[in-house]
């Protein structure tokens, strides 16, 4: 079976990216691919204090495990600044280079409190997965004024919201599924 990590792109407490990963989860098992959620809540910022790029960091490998070894990811990103959570570039910048990404299937889920729904943050971030040559999954969700048409408790309440991310879900398993294995190295 297929695995995906779905990441949850900000650290910040009781964020609506962190609820949105952990919605897409029981999704993506009822497509029969399993799927684990990693929070940049978690992320071990201690270790990274210093610019410690190239040390052996135990809490960050540890961390870093579940994204690398994923068959496919998927990014719930929200918009800060015009752009995604710095936290998540830090944990990019993190990942082995240059193969982290190497043609690692990727979606994208853009969130916002704004009327364009993480779509900045969103098209940054697929150009950063582009550059490191990962497979861009094209259908991209944009939850535009969030706490409007995701809650914790009823999910998706858009109904053309609500059937864009399953379409993406859907999707996005079968392309994870359809990618050959990794090669060992
Ligand atoms: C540091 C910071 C910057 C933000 N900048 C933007 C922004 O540029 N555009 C926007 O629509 N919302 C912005 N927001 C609001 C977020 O979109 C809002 O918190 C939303 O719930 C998604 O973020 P969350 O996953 O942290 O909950 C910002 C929030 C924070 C904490």
């Amino acid at each position: 079976m297929k695995s995906i990590c779905i990441i949850s792109g900000t650290d910040r407490p009781g964020s609506m990216a962190l609820k949105i990963a952990n919605y897409l989860a029981p999704l993506y098992e009822a497509q029969g691919v399993s799927a684990s959620v990693v929070s940049m809540e978690d992320f071990p910022l201690e270790e990274a204090i210093g610019g410690k790029y190239g040390k052996k960091l135990p809490l960050i490998e540890a961390f870093r495990e579940k994204v690398i070894d994923a068959d496919g990811i998927v990014m719930v990103i929200p918009e800060y600044n015009g752009s995604f959570p710095g936290i998540l570039k830090l944990f990019i910048d993190y990942l082995p280079f240059p193969d982290a990404f190497q043609k690692k299937p990727i979606a994208f889920i853009g969130e916002a409190a704004g009327a364009f729904g993480g779509l900045r943050a969103v098209e940054q971030m697929q150009m950063i997965c582009a550059y490191r040559n990962a497979h861009l999954y094209p259908e991209r969700v944009f939850l535009q004024r969030v706490k409007s048409v995701f809650s914790e408790e009823e999910g998706i309440t858009d109904e053309t919201l609500s059937e864009l991310l399953h379409s993406q879900v859907k999707g996005f398993a079968q392309f994870v599924n359809r990618i050959e294995d990794k090669q060992p190295a």
